[in-house]
């Protein structure tokens, strides 16, 4: 009991830190003042009207008119989660591209769903070819196809509207993972023929974890209407959730009301900065990114340039750097935060993430002099 309450009077004091990883991203001060402002009910008249309007900024930036497009309470996992556990059943093929990590966690909740699972795979740091995917799913009947659009494990960019235009005139559905792509490279639910479109808030919409928006299609709807067997999930639910959010205003769960005002917050942001700008800044500030990585002796790009993301640079380690140790002293010592190379690039690579308000000239500036200090001095 002393213990707890010594602990309770210590200030959380978390230090200041430049987040260049592959999430989460800085957070604009307005952001984090929208989440101070006072919690009110979730069936508060008020609080509605908030979710309505965060529901139209969402769709807005999925480029959609899906009516179903709502913020999930949960992270990017529940969201891949909900999209996924809504429209699979026991026994439906589902076609997954594997080429990362993520992908690898879509085809771990598919067979939970009791999926079966035709893995499409290409080596981590390659794109997988459009026409692999489409002839998998057109092979058999299939339930759907679910890829990556931007794989933060290795900084790869997906085709995506290759895969939705041939799928569109058939039954099968398009899952699309745009957690670290949506508001850093263009995502168009509705004219790429996305059926599930989800993301995640701490990448380039620069808003705390806890969040993530997702949109269903009209035809992704009827699937989950002509389910024969109950959805797997209680929580993520949309068929429960939608009584919720439409004119019902039926309880389901207590919505996260103040994660609710941040991504309000950071959409409009957004949209203040614009769209079509927010993806030059990415693009930008990934270029001057990577003419100074290639000047850095000991490093250079991982990804071939056409399947590159600008918002996560997966940078190849030369021998005689430790990455641990360079991204220990980058923390330590510039308050600079990298990620490591995950799964088979574990060691080999870092992961230099540029998203949202992360994503500055000045940030870079700041990492590429201090990755010449401490490269230079073949200090790590
Ligand atoms: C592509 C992708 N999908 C899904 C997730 C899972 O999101 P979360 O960690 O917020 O649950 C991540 C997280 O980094 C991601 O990068």
């Amino acid at each position: 009991m002393e213990i707890t309450k010594n602990l309770s009077m210590q200030p959380l004091n978390p230090p200041e830190r430049i987040l260049m990883g592959p999430g989460p991203s800085n957070v604009h001060p307005r952001v984090l003042r929208a989440m101070a402002i006072p919690t009110i009910g979730h069936l508060d008249p008020r609080f509605l009207e908030i979710m309505d309007q965060t529901m139209q900024l969402l769709r807005d930036l999925f480029q959609t008119s899906n009516p179903l497009t709502f913020p999930v309470s949960g992270t990017g996992s529940a969201a891949m989660e909900a999209a996924l556990c809504n429209i699979i059943e026991p026994g439906d093929r589902v076609v997954i591209g594997i080429n990362g990590v993520f992908g690898g966690r879509m085809r771990d909740i598919c067979e939970r769903c009791g999926a079966v699972v035709r893995a499409v795979e290409a080596p981590w740091g390659e794109s997988i070819d459009p026409t692999r995917l489409v002839s998998e799913a057109t092979a058999e009947p299939t339930k759907a196809v679910a890829v990556v659009h931007a794989e933060t494990s290795t900084g790869v960019r997906q085709p995506i509207k290759e895969i939705g235009d041939p799928l569109r005139s058939t039954g099968t559905l398009l899952v699309v993972d745009t957690v670290t792509s949506l508001a850093g490279i263009p995502v168009e639910v509705d004219n790429w023929g996305i059926d599930v479109c989800y993301s995640g808030p701490q990448k380039c919409l620069s808003c705390p974890p806890g969040i993530s928006p997702i949109t269903f299609s009209d035809k992704a709807l009827e699937a989950v209407s002509n389910r024969k067997s109950k959805i797997q999930s209680w929580y993520l639910d949309i068929t429960m959730i939608r009584k919720y959010l439409g004119s019902e205003r039926l309880y389901h769960h207590t919505a996260p009301i103040n994660m609710v005002y941040a991504l309000h917050e950071a959409v409009s942001l957004i949209f203040e900065e614009g769209l079509e700008e927010r993806f030059k800044r990415h693009n930008d500030v990934h270029e001057m990114l990577v003419e100074g990585i290639e000047k850095i002796p000991g490093l250079d790009m991982a990804v071939e340039p056409g399947d590159r993301l600008p918002m996560l640079n997966s940078v190849r380690v030369g021998q005689g750097i430790d990455e641990a140790s360079l991204r220990a002293r980058l923390l330590d010592e510039y308050g600079i935060e990298i990620g490591s190379g995950l799964g088979e690039l574990k060691g080999k690579t870092v992961r230099i993430g540029i998203m949202g308000h992360s994503c500055t000239r000045n940030n870079v500036s700041l990492l590429l002099t201090a990755l010449r200090e401490l490269t230079g001095k073949g200090q790590v």
